[in-house]
């Protein structure tokens, strides 16, 4: 059984390839189960949620993206801490720090959101899931400060920072997912982390509809069924079986997400 542990799938982007239900037919026929769409803000994870209930294969987070937070409203985190409560609803996410372009929300503002959405999922008893872009230090120096609100555990999604700075990370007890990225051919940094993670750490995701993978690079939208690509990129280079990989991310991922099923 293949998972996809990060997924956006709220959007209109699925329109121009048969929809979301032909979408999951492939998805399916593909051999991938579950998916978790995250959400990125209050809409698209409440839509989550509602997705999450029409269909079985699919569970959600709800969270707040440190890009998205000029949309954030007061109240919002009450919603959001309802939305933790659903059946499906497996983690808060996806939360972090992004700095990558200049009229991105203040680091402030991205810190004090962070924090509120780490201490959210403490109550909740849910992990989270992070999304860290070119903020490696101020996103480590942030859980480290707050290590006590990480008892549930975390995905660092997408990892894009060095494989010595994995083992910081790695250190406060989190978990890694790699996509598309990790299959690039330019993808060096990322292909070395994949190599040296170990094995009970890794997870496998699109983070479609964008980052499609080797060999579709460049095909929009990216969608579930690809991340068989990224999980044959896995298996080549840590030199495992398929099989045997596939079972590990999924035990991975039972693990992390104890409400999936
Ligand atoms: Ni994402």
């Amino acid at each position: 059984m293949r998972i996809d542990v990060h997924c956006h799938l709220t959007g209109e982007e699925f329109e121009s390839v048969g929809g979301l239900e032909s979408v999951l037919r492939r998805a399916k026929e593909a051999g991938v189960e579950r998916m978790i769409c995250s959400g990125f803000d209050l809409c698209s994870s409440e839509r989550a949620k509602t997705l999450s209930e029409r269909y079985d294969e699919l569970y959600f987070c709800a969270g707040f993206h440190p890009s998205e937070l000029d949309k954030f409203q007061d109240g919002d985190l009450g919603k959001i801490r309802a939305l933790c409560q659903h059946e499906k609803c497996v983690a808060v996410g996806e939360i972090g720090l992004d700095y990558h372009y200049e009229n991105n929300p203040p680091k402030e503002t991205q810190k004090t959101l962070f924090i509120q959405q780490l201490e959210l999922a403490d109550e909740a008893g849910l992990p989270v899931v992070l999304h860290s872009r070119d903020a490696a230090q101020d996103t480590l120096e942030l859980l480290r400060e707050n290590r006590s609100l990480l008892r549930f555990g975390g995905l660092l999604h997408c990892y894009s920072y060095s494989p010595e700075m994995l083992a910081d990370f790695a250190a406060l007890g989190l978990c890694f997912s790699f996509g598309g990225a990790s299959t690039f051919k330019n993808g060096k940094k990322a292909k070395e982390c994949v190599r040296q993670i170990p094995a009970d750490r890794i997870l496998s995701e699109t983070d479609c509809p964008y980052l499609t993978p080797e060999p579709l690079r460049g095909v929009f939208p990216n969608e579930p069924k690809n991340v068989n690509y990224v999980v044959e990129n896995f298996a080549a280079i840590r030199n495992e079986t398929i099989k045997e990989l596939e079972q590990q991310l999924f035990e991975n991922a039972k693990r992390l997400f104890p409400k999936l099923r």
